[in-house]
């Protein structure tokens, strides 16, 4: 499973490099920065991984749309752009990737959606399970529901986990076959950590010190 990290930040990417396989932004992550600055920052970030990045159109018009997601697709020869699972979104990903541009199509939210993206060429598919889960469903069932029916159909667009909110998300993802996680920082930071691999080095440095101090005695 490919493993994305959801961030804008340079400073987390440099930290998890070792960990990532690519990066993922959308119009939330980038809006505190000064829009002059965002095409550079988006050409950092680019720079700094060599898989994919999603960069997300704001046109919600096909043609507005279709200019934008080309424009954003000069940025590097890395950039995935990002669309949303509309009607006009996925008719712009069946133009785009019939120009051999990459696409992630955003804010899926039901098995439909990602079948039609999966017609339309999409490289990858996002669904999004934390914001599923917010309104009180289950957003991994709609996770592996997906993984289920690409499978069966045959389709090769790939599954990237979205939205998502804990470590038990990405073990589900996983577990169900997912292509891909995009997971925020502080998730992947959790993923990391065990009290008893703590507690573990803890005994294992104090006993080392104790057998050194018997040597020497
Ligand atoms: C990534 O592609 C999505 O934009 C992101 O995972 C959304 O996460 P959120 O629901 O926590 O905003």
């Amino acid at each position: 499973m490919e493993i994305f990290l959801d961030t804008v930040n340079l400073d987390e990417i440099a930290l998890y490099e070792d960990f990532i396989d690519g990066v993922t932004t959308n119009p939330s992550l980038l809006a505190g920065i000064n829009s002059n600055a965002v095409r550079e920052l988006l050409q950092k970030i680019c720079k700094s991984v060599s898989g994919p990045v999603s960069i997300e159109v704001i046109s919600e018009k096909y043609e507005d749309m279709l200019v934008e997601g080309r424009e954003i697709a000069k940025i590097n020869n890395n950039v995935c752009v990002k669309l949303p699972c509309t009607f006009d979104g996925l008719r712009v990903c069946r133009k785009l990737s019939s120009e051999g541009i990459s696409t992630n199509l955003t804010l899926c939210f039901s098995p439909t959606q990602a079948l039609l993206a999966a017609a339309c060429g999409a490289t990858y598919i996002s669904p999004f399970a934390g914001r599923l889960d917010d309104v009180g469903q289950d957003g991994m069932s709609l996770v592996e529901e997906t993984v289920d029916i690409f499978d069966v159909q045959g389709c090769e667009t790939r599954v990237l986990v979205a939205s998502v909110r804990n470590v038990q998300h990405v073990i589900q993802a996983a577990l169900c076959g997912a292509d891909a996680i995009t997971v925020p920082p502080a998730v992947l930071k959790q993923c990391f950590i065990h009290p008893l691999t703590d507690k573990g080095l803890e005994i294992f440095k104090k006993d080392w010190k104790k057998k050194m101090q018997q040597t020497r005695a």
